[in-house]
């Protein structure tokens, strides 16, 4: 097959065989092309401009005939089929240093956790008769005699990487040994052995993972005091190959997407590790050794491309992971960067779309033991819902789409820089004011702001209850474009980039779909076990999500429900904490379990009454305006001020 040279912005070269995707040749060139889509030719984001050009654009479904005429092609529909010079422009880059990166910080370990005696990572002191000419057995089989009268551990089992290690360390330590142990069920591990008796002092470390599809956050725990030395969060590197999961699982099915996105993961988590290990300071000096244990949560889709277990079952109906109660595996196997005999456990998830962030989430937000009835949510691409108590747990996820991540909106964008993340319309001239994240000229709208605007949209009457935008209203923010009428939010001099930022009826339409779809699920969930919502002693919310929205903005646009706002409650990365639980203590772990085995899950695609209450949803903030009778005063409010002026 003929071979052609394509060159990426004049700096790197790559031949690759005719046919090749553009998005392919970067990968092989080390250029970085975000494909939020997956590469499915949906999104548009992926344009490059093509300067000499022997490629064919299979699809330009997301171009203007402009874009094409000035060369623009979308890199992942389009093949090489010549030479070609590619220039590929600023992509909505991630702002990495927009994470947090904490140290000394105060979690406190719950009551009722006995971090020393409930870990499952234990240290023995051992002392063993040297062999002699009378006692020739070998030093394996001594080491067992040693553990069995010195302790009360079953059976001890090692690997053969630990194995090549107790002849010298046995023969160093004087046959005096510290045996650090990991407790599994029913059995016991030599993660490692080291010389002497190491003081009961000397600290092993821990790793609490959560690997969420936009971020992924570690925390790293001293295991004898619970203490978190260190916490940081980076995006997800697997956001260039897709933006929200099911894309991902669609990148997984192409060539070399699976090793992709299970490099990407872990090259996130392994950086993360480097850097917490770097902020436990100079005194601690952590070094890779001493973590010995890891605690791993994520959506089942987040835990399978970890694993490089194949995902595609989770698409495709009837929804069936291939696994969601994982065995313990050991770090080497995993890849991760810290002991390779590490304990790692991956904890347990209930079905496709509610994993193991949801179920520690439940653990950490207490619902699980809770007298009264609670609702716990966790928006994200997907809202995840648990309704319960101490005696039942039902849930269900539903496909909120990127709208709350800012994706699937012309001018949306993540909650980074330049990010629009309030928005106030004066009910008279409808001129907006703006609150933007960091010092920045506004660059477009992240969920909250999309959230908030769309709420005082509603109130002021620039949307009717449909979601349709008043094209009579006396401002020229609202105009006409080639997709429809839109309202302008900050004129092209007022913005980053110089383009005017506005939101378009479709775009209004995502937001509607997005709010409806995690509202029907609520509604659907409560009517399940026949609780009528109001019953809900309180709302918990989970997630970065919970972190920046308006409660009040949250029930206007109908997405929450209309409770008094005490009853909401922000639990900020439940996920994460819950995996810190875990790896402090036997019986989290265990109560992780617990839950996920209680939970029941209501598959919604399957539940003729979800699209009923789908449709019921779309509308600002919902058809039976009974059900938000805050937002009906509201409204009725400003009619009358509309109406006094
Ligand atoms: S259109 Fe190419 S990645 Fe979305």
């Amino acid at each position: 097959m003929a071979e052609y040279t394509i060159s990426f912005d004049n700096d790197r070269s790559i031949s690759v065989p005719s046919g090749t995707l553009l998005t392919e040749a970067a990968v092989q060139a080390g250029v970085l092309i975000s494909q939020p889509c997956g590469g499915q030719g949906r999104c548009g984001r992926c344009a490059v401009k093509v300067l000499n050009g022997g490629v064919r654009r299979r699809s330009t479904l997301r171009l203007s005939d402009e874009d094409v005429a000035a060369g623009y092609a979308l890199a992942c529909q389009t093949v090489v089929e010549g030479d070609a010079q590619i220039i590929v422009p600023d992509q909505d880059t991630l702002d990495r240093t927009l994470t947090t990166d904490r140290t000394a910080v105060s979690v406190l370990v719950p009551a009722g956790y006995d971090v020393k005696r409930d870990q499952s990572i234990q240290r023995f002191h051992l002392t063993l008769s040297p062999p002699t000419m009378d006692d020739q057995r070998d030093d394996w089989s001594r080491l067992q005699t040693a553990v069995s009268q010195q302790t009360d551990l079953p059976q001890l089992a090692i690997s053969l990487p630990v194995l090549r290690q107790i002849g010298p360390v046995l023969r160093q330590g004087d046959w005096q040994v510290t045996a650090v142990v990991a407790l599994e069920e029913h059995a016991a591990r030599l993660i490692n052995l080291l010389p002497g008796h190491v003081p009961d002092d000397t600290s092993f470390y821990g790793l609490a993972v959560d690997i969420g599809t936009t971020t992924v956050s570690v925390w790293l725990v001293e295991l004898g005091s619970g203490e978190v030395i260190a916490q940081t969060a980076e995006y997800n590197r697997q956001i260039r190959c897709g933006e929200d999961v099911i894309s991902r699982v669609i990148y997984a099915s192409k060539n070399s997407g699976q090793a992709e996105l299970r490099r990407l993961v872990l090259e996130s988590i392994n950086t993360l590790t480097e850097r917490v290990m770097q902020k436990a300071g100079s005194e601690r000096q952590v070094a890779s050794e001493q973590v010995v244990k890891a605690t791993i949560v994520g959506n089942s889709i987040m835990m399978h491309l970890l694993l490089g277990i194949p995902a595609e079952s989770i698409r495709l109906s009837p929804f069936v992971t291939a696994v969601n109660h994982l065995p313990p595996f050991t770090a080497q196997e995993i890849g991760l960067g810290i002991h390779p005999e590490a304990e790692v456990l991956c904890l347990p998830g209930v079905a496709s779309y509610v994993g193991a962030d949801i179920t520690a989430g439940v653990l950490s937000s207490g619902l699980d033991d809770a007298p009264e009835v609670s609702l716990f949510m966790d928006v994200g691409t997907n809202g995840e819902i648990v309704l319960g108590c101490r005696d039942w747990l039902v849930t269900c996820a539903c496909s909120a789409g990127p709208a709350f991540e800012g994706g699937g909106v012309r001018d949306g964008m993540r909650a980074t820089r330049g990010a629009i993340e309030a928005v106030w319309i004066d009910g008279r001239t409808y001129e907006p004011t703006l609150r933007v994240i960091g010092k920045s000229k506004p660059r477009g709208l992240c969920g909250s702001g999309l959230i908030s605007l769309l709420a005082e949209m509603f109130l002021t009457g620039v949307v009717d209850k449909g979601g349709h935008l008043n094209e009579h209203l006396p401002t020229e923010r609202m105009r006409q474009s080639d997709s429809g009428p839109e309202y302008v939010i900050a004129w092209a001099d007022e913005t980053w980039h110089g383009r005017d930022i506005a939101i378009t009826h479709v775009d209004i339409d995502n937001l509607i779909r997005a709010k409806g779809a995690v509202y029907a699920g609520i509604f659907v969930l409560a009517d399940s076990v026949g609780v009528p919502l109001e019953t809900a002693e309180q709302v918990l919310i989970g997630g970065s999500f919970g972190k920046y929205i308006n409660v009040e903005n949250g029930i206007q646009i109908g997405l929450l429900p209309d409770m008094p706002w005490e009853n909401f409650k922000f639990l900020g990365n439940t996920a994460v904490l819950g995996a810190y639980y875990a790896l402090l203590s036997q019986t989290a772990q265990q109560r992780i379990g617990e839950i996920a085995g209680r939970m029941t899950y209501i598959e919604l695609s399957a539940d003729n009454s979800f699209y009923e209450a789908f449709t019921s949803a779309l509308f600002l903030p919902h058809t039976d305006l009974s059900r938000f009778p805050s937002v009906a005063t509201q409204v009725e409010d400003a009619n009358l001020t509309v109406t006094d002026s």
